[in-house]
């Protein structure tokens, strides 16, 4: 696997595939990665002749207090574990790079409306960065196909619909969120977690479960969120949201509604700020 860290590197080496008429496959992260990262690099590796992966811990979705300085940073095990996932490239730029005239110098973009609510609201200007930082990408590498976990399912949304907005030739493509043995969602953010933390961690997970099986048997969806907060603060989360939605755009659905859903959760463990979520079948 061949490491790059400028955009000239990266262009010369895709050029080169798509001359021989090989199709590109695009995983965008930030680094730090575990199996739920490999997951998605190997889906490219099935799906398209040539992966490239990026690592880029992206400064402009990141809040004032948020954890972008300690983000942890680890290329060098980075490296090995996406070699051995079947990445071809590795993109692995600097800021400038990206933000050639600076973060505050940066064009922006908003998507708008389908930012307004969960991780948008909890987290102004995170979704303006995540499509920024991902069209600059896109424009990098110009990937046949880009794959994102739906274990950030709202990032997912906002990527499809910027796509589609702006005619971006892009495939963008959803991979199943994979989970640790006991169901907790494997994040960077895991490690955070003191080992009481991690063992009570897995609660989000069985939360958004009971919230399922709730609407399947035709509980009221405000009571069901309701009841899943009390559930969480109970056991000593501090919950951003517990929330039922349409699976297509993150709409409120009706009372009755109970096909094409999805139960999302965002909760604060100690200093830890977990998210999972449950597309009901
Ligand atoms: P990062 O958090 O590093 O995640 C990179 C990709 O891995 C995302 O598509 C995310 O949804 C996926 N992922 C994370 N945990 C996963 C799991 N347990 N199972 C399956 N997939 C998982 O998301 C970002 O980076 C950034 O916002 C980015 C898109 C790179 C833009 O900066």
């Amino acid at each position: 696997m061949q490491t790059v860290q400028d955009a000239a590197g990266l262009r010369a080496t895709v050029r080169g595939w798509r001359s021989q008429g090989h199709t590109v496959g695009f995983v965008p992260t930030m680094g730090n990665l575990h199996a739920g990262h490999h997951s998605l690099v190997k889906l490219a590796r099935a799906r398209t002749d040539r992966v490239v992966a990026s690592v880029f811990v992206n400064p402009t979705q990141f809040g004032p207090n948020e954890d972008f300085e300690r983000y942890p940073r680890t290329l060098a095990q980075d490296q090995a574990g996406l070699a051995e996932s079947g990445c071809d490239l590795l993109f692995a730029p600097d800021v400038a790079t990206l933000y050639p005239f600076g973060a505050a110098g940066s064009v922006s973009l908003r998507v708008p409306e389908i930012t307004d609510t969960l991780e948008g609201a909890h987290r102004p200007g995170h979704f303006d960065g995540v499509a920024t930082v991902v069209c600059k990408l896109f424009n990098l590498v110009q990937p046949d196909i880009a794959i994102f976990g739906q274990k950030d399912f709202q990032q997912l949304k906002v990527i499809e619909r910027m796509v589609r907005d702006l005619s971006l030739p892009v495939k963008v493509m959803g991979a199943p969120t994979q989970r640790a043995d006991d169901g907790l969602a494997l994040s960077s953010r895991n490690q955070y977690l003191s080992p009481q933390e991690r063992a009570e961690a897995v609660q989000i997970y069985q939360t958004l479960q009971q919230m399922r099986d709730l609407i399947a048997k035709g509980h009221a969806r405000k009571v069901v969120e309701q009841a899943a907060a009390s559930k969480l603060e109970r056991a000593g989360f501090l919950p951003d949201y517990t929330a039922i939605r349409r699976a297509d755009d993150l709409s409120e659905p009706a009372e009755g509604e109970t096909e094409g859903l999805v139960a999302l959760i965002a909760a604060r463990l100690g200093t830890t700020r977990l998210i999972d979520n449950l597309s009901f079948d």
